[in-house]
């Protein structure tokens, strides 16, 4: 008999089988029990009629705890009634460890509670959802990047210098010297586009963020692209179609998980070009009509993002943002200097930036005096600054937080569910 895994089940209709899994959970009514076994490609019914088993087997079912790991024998047989079409007639039963009281019941537990066993919470339906739709965005991030003509680059996780601030620098020692956490492969993205003309890295980024939002993780994932010869207008269209590309993959092979999510796909069909674009000053008008107090200059806070997120029915680009509150290497609006050549894409629905980005300094003596004018040490960005002596193009890129949107997608209230062991500012455990 073959050991089968639940999702390749199918095939193997009226035939006999293995599985291998963990009781998920368990209804007897007399002469029968039926066990929901889950083997992490899915969940089946094995149904246990104490007239085709031993009693040793009928017993053993019956005293089986939760999420104990079982070795279940039987035959495959179509069921119109189960969610996968079929459930399993048991011929024998085997408990391969018995499991302790298992602290996660059917019944209602809180947040803080189920994050203290996130360990365990993973094994949960709802988790298997976002986890399976995470794991089809990454797939479909790869695709769109592979297919279009980026070269995958990896960039490194200690850094020797701040990317976007130095506020939220995790620091670390590196032998007789200091080391950081990389906020963002950036930097280093831009080095290999001149040498590969499209890259992206894809990897965990570290920010030592106070902030205690739905929204911030002190480790997420970024998927960075970079293009030389780029600018501004290129890189919007490019986020846009990407964003389109994987918002789409996740419709076409997500379908069962969005619905065990009860996400309405409404929203995530609407995701079509062209999304709108507005200029910084203008999105500051829209909010303080709304009635927010959003301030001109400054940066939009989680609110005005919610607000002006609700203004539109797909995502929305703002660009040109106050150059005053952006990063050193951003390239200025060379019509209004006081604005720069940024842009972040906000998702719908209230959640917002998901997307940062935009066009590059190219010119070493403006790129130097920003380093300065920012306290940064020049010593650290000397190979950063060869790059606009050694054949500097106009170039531009952006970095999607995978987290926010998988929330996103999910349509979940908090990044915390996103990834397996989020890191939080009040808690790194499990
Ligand atoms: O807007 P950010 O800071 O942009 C950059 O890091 C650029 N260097 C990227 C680039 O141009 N190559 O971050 C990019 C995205 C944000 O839009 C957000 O989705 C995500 O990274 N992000 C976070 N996600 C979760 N928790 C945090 N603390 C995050 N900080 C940023
Ligand atoms: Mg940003």
């Amino acid at each position: 008999m073959d050991i089968v895994r639940i999702d390749q089940i199918a095939g193997h209709e009226g035939g006999g089988v293995i599985l291998r899994g963990w009781l998920a959970g368990k209804r007897s009514s007399g002469k029968l029990h039926f066990l929901q076994i889950r083997d992490g490609s899915g969940t089946i019914q094995c149904v246990v009629f104490k007239g085709n088993v031993t009693s040793e087997v009928f017993e053993a079912a019956d005293h089986c705890p939760q999420e104990s790991s079982v070795e279940v024998t039987g035959t495959v047989k179509a069921d119109t009634r189960s969610a996968i079409g079929f459930e399993v007639d048991v011929t024998g039963f085997q408990v391969i460890r018995e499991a302790e009281p298992y602290p996660i019941t059917p019944k209602e537990h809180g947040t803080a509670y189920l994050m203290e066993h996130r360990h365990l919470w993973l094994r949960s339906r709802r988790q298997h959802a976002i986890l399976r739709i995470r794991a089809t965005l990454v797939k479909a991030i790869r695709d769109y990047f592979d297919d279009n003509g980026f070269l995958l680059v990896d960039t490194p996780i200690l850094t020797p210098s701040a990317c976007e601030g130095t506020t939220t620098l995790f620091e670390l020692g590196y032998f007789d010297d200091k080391a950081y956490l990389t906020q963002s492969g950036q930097l280093y993205n831009e080095a290999t586009a001149a040498a590969f003309g499209k890259v992206y890295c894809f990897g965990p980024t570290f920010r030592a963020e106070k902030s205690k939002t739905r929204r911030h993780l002190m480790e997420f994932w970024m998927v960075e692209p970079e293009m030389a010869f780029c600018d501004i207008d290129e890189n919007m269209r490019v986020a846009e179609d990407f964003l389109v590309s994987i918002v789409a993959r996740v419709l076409e092979e997500r379908q069962v998980e969005l619905e065990v999510l009860e996400r309405d796909t409404a929203p995530l069909e609407a995701v079509q070009k062209p999304f709108p674009r507005v200029h910084y000053r203008d999105a500051v008008k829209k909010l303080q009509a709304a009635g927010t107090d959003m301030s001109d200059g400054a940066d939009f806070g989680g609110e005005d993002e919610t607000v002006l997120t609700k203004m539109y029915d797909r995502p929305l680009i703002v660009h040109r943002f106050p150059t005053a509150i952006k990063a050193f290497y951003m390239k200025k609006d060379s019509e209004e200097p006081e604005y720069c050549l940024g842009m972040d894409v906000l998702a719908p629905e209230g959640y917002g930036e998901i997307i940062g980005g935009g066009e590059r300094e190219e010119d070493p003596e403006v790129l130097r005096a920003a380093i300065k004018a920012h306290g940064l040490p020049e010593d650290a960005f000397k190979w950063y600054l060869d790059l606009r002596r050694f054949g500097s193009v106009p170039h531009a890129g952006f970095g999607l937080g995978l987290e926010r949107t998988v929330a996103w997608v999910c349509g979940l209230p908090h990044v915390r569910e996103t990834i397996a062991f989020p890191r939080m500012l009040d808690k790194i455990w499990p």
